[in-house]
């Protein structure tokens, strides 16, 4: 509900348990007053503290007690006695000031989509025009509020209104200025093979930041931060997450300065860009989403797994019952034929594995990874596509296949036909990522090419999945297509990388496509978007996983994470666990098999169809669950997360005692998220206990006597 005190000038900005709260002050700046659990709409000025500071330089005109750095800002720009960091950055040939003032506001029924970046569907939406009157720029601030979850949206746009073009030196999403309350921060940093391991730092005068500069979202730095007391932890304590729905290059900052508040922005990453807005033109920022919980992290991200799947995935499959693929990479890698591959399908038809996913190498001449991306059409030579796709509906299951389409190699017909379609700087050797140049996304031409002739395939085939890769950063971020605009490059890449996805995958309504940027490099709400899972990591390592995939659960959902089983000794890390483990560990997530299962022994093949039986079984938790994260493996010897239905009447804990200690101490683990009041029988154990006593006594979980057991245990009110 949004709400406007005419007397105070207030907004009212209210989600489910949370209150936003911002009014226009006497000189017409937006002055952010509450951020957290809801509170009565009361006057709540009386809580603007303003001193006079030495060395404070107050609004023009104003008295003194008015500096703009003293004020909690809802849109701070730079050079009007704001110390702190800024949100937008102009610059009027060669003047850096600006000055935005209170325009107007409406209240819309629905948020409106926003032009040419994915966002989260929404309904009431606060639109506050600012204006200065100098320069006749606009900005317009929007504030998507939610009934059903403790969810505010946030975005701008900045809109040029006068006869003459400017340049936008820094265009964020959002900014927040909250209280002293002795911050941490939690972010999720990583690297390819170990995405969004957990981390937590103290917050200290200075500005914390987190960024890309790569191009993509990242799996060194996740768009995602957290703002939490020392109190904090899964189930209690202040928790403010925002992520942001944006694949590039971003920027999260906090900021403590000389008053100790805290200014939380971000947005598209300011340090290699501008854009030059001409008259009438806009620039639209992505959406941030910013969610509350006074409940810990837990609450806080299942608030982002809700929004997810209710708002943001795809409806047509984010609740649907996922392929379980067979997925041929690890089990082949480049050395393959229709022979080989119809064999695999052999092996899988009676485990309950319902798709057959046929990797990189079918296409242009691939047979390693120096050549061919970029030539979208069958390597007849090595592989009869037909024949495969025929064999694996025959066999009853859907058929997918890899595509890289934003990638081209220098040994390719189309960088022959091309060279000046892929991102470099002419004179100079452009930078290889594993041997391959980024495609200029900048360009319509190439973005048609790319579009034609992934199609092409998709309608010359009866093609049921699939997956789209992404194996490098960018670098030269420069286009020659936008000459002195080059600044615009990795945004206009972004923009791009969105036209084509919405192009194929919107083309393609009945084929089911997964992301993947060398596993988890690129996983972010916007890609969610288009992608209703991503391949999380390109580590395979049950152990590893468990680390991956709880630090990727802090913001998405467990039905957008794609976990697969693969073979021992791991390729990734030479580790060897149980099959059982891997099982129990790729079932968090959409599951899947990426190993030789001609190789599998008869046993071997029914351990996959009984582990398929139950994900069956399990996967409604899977796909709409509520998730308890109860144990860290980051933390402990110990991993153990816990899935409840919505209803409360079924769940599952699955947990990995990772190191086997001879006379090791017990091992009890706490649910959550149970109805307290009834009993819950446990099949595996044949055991029945109260919710409550499951929560407070705990269950006293038996391991086997090996490295890197695991239990997955399914509960049943009673
Ligand atoms: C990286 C992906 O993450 C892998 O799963 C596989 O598809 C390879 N690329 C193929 O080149």
């Amino acid at each position: 509900m949004i709400y406007f005190d005419k007397k105070t000038k207030t907004f009212y900005l209210e989600s489910k348990n949370l209150t936003y709260s911002f009014c226009v002050n006497r000189y017409g700046f937006l002055q952010h007053l509450y951020f957290g659990k809801r509170i009565d709409r009361e006057d709540l000025t009386s809580g603007v503290c303003l001193v006079d500071r030495g060395h404070a330089s107050n609004i023009a005109g104003a008295f003194r007690y008015n500096s703009l750095n003293e004020y909690k800002n809802e849109c701070p720009t730079y050079g009007r006695s704001d110390y702190r960091e800024s949100m937008l950055a102009f610059n009027f040939d060669g003047v850096r000031v600006g000055d935005l003032v209170f325009d107007s506001f409406d209240v819309l029924d629905k948020k409106p989509s926003l032009v040419g970046i994915p966002s989260v569907k929404g309904g009431e939406t606060l639109v506050v025009k600012m204006k200065d009157g100098m320069h006749d720029v606009a900005v317009l601030l929007y504030y998507t509020v939610f009934e059903d979850l403790p969810v505010i949206l946030r975005h701008t746009e900045i809109l040029n209104e006068s006869d003459k073009p400017f340049v936008l030196d820094r265009a964020y999403s959002f900014c927040v200025d909250l209280p002293s309350k002795k911050w941490e921060v939690i972010t999720l940093p990583g690297a390819h093979l170990r995405e969004r391991f957990i981390e937590r730092n103290k917050l200290s005068h200075g500005i914390f930041s987190i960024d890309s500069k790569r191009g993509v979202s990242s799996g060194q730095m996740n768009p995602f931060m957290a703002l939490v007391r020392k109190n904090t932890d899964e189930s209690q304590g202040e928790a403010y997450g925002f992520n942001l729905v944006y694949s590039g290059d971003f920027i999260f900052k906090a900021q403590i300065e000389e008053n100790d508040n805290v200014r939380i922005l971000g947005g598209v990453n300011d340090y290699d860009f501008s854009w030059e807005l001409k008259p009438s033109e806009r620039f639209t920022s992505p959406e941030t989403v910013m969610v509350y919980s006074d409940k810990g992290l837990g609450e806080m991200s299942r608030a982002f797994h809700d929004l997810y799947r209710k708002y943001l995935i795809n409806e047509r499959f984010v609740s649907k019952s996922r392929p379980i693929v067979i997925n041929n990479w690890e089990a082949t890698y480049f050395d393959f034929n229709t022979k080989k591959l119809c064999k695999i399908v052999d092996s899988v038809k009676n485990t309950g594995i319902d798709t057959f996913v046929l990797d990189d190498g079918w296409f242009g001449v691939r047979n390693h990874d120096k050549s061919g991306l970029g030539d979208w059409f069958v390597n007849e030579e090595k592989v009869n596509l037909r024949e495969i796709i025929d064999y694996t509906h025959k066999n009853g299951l859907k058929f997918g296949l890899w595509f890289e389409p934003e990638m081209v190699n220098e040994q390719s017909e189309l960088y022959k036909a091309h060279p000046d379609w892929a991102i470099k700087v002419e004179g100079l050797t452009p930078c290889t990522g594993r041997d391959q140049l980024v495609l200029d996304l900048t360009r319509k031409e190439v973005r048609d090419y790319i579009v034609e002739s992934v199609s092409k395939i998709l309608r010359e085939y009866p093609i049921d999945y699939v997956k789209w890769d992404m194996n490098r950063s960018l670098t030269e971020n420069y286009s020659k297509w936008l000459g002195v605009n080059g600044k615009e490059t990795h945004h206009r890449y972004v923009l791009g990388l969105y036209d084509i996805c919405e192009r194929i995958v919107n083309g393609f309504p009945n084929i089911f496509f997964e992301g993947c940027a060398s596993g988890g490099c690129r996983f972010d709400p916007a890609m969610l978007y288009y992608f209703p899972q991503i391949w999380t990591s390109d580590d395979s390592d049950a152990y590893m996983r468990t680390i991956i995939q709880y630090g990727t659960s802090m913001c998405y959902p467990l039905s957008s994470q794609s976990c697969h089983v693969s073979v021992c000794p791991n390729h990734q890390c030479g580790r060897n666990t149980p099959f059982s483990s891997r099982g129990d560990i790729a079932s968090l997530g959409a599951t899947g098999y990426e190993l030789d299962t001609t190789k599998l022994s008869e046993e071997d093949l029914m351990a996959i169809k009984s582990q398929v039986d139950k994900y069956r079984l399990n996967e409604r938790l899977i796909l709409d669950g509520d998730l308890y994260r109860l144990n860290n493996p980051l933390e402990e010897n110990l991993f153990a997360v816990m899935v409840v239905s919505k209803d409360k009447r079924v769940a599952k804990l699955t947990a990995m005692r990772p190191i086997s200690i001879p006379n090791g101490v017990e091992t009890r683990i706490y649910a959550q998220g149970l109805d307290e009041n009834a009993h819950y029988y446990i099949k595996e154990l044949d055991l029945t206990l109260s919710g409550r006593n499951l929560i407070n006594f705990g269950l006293l979980v038996k391991f086997t006597n090996n490295d890197f057991a695991t239990i997955d245990y399914t509960f049943e009110k009673r």
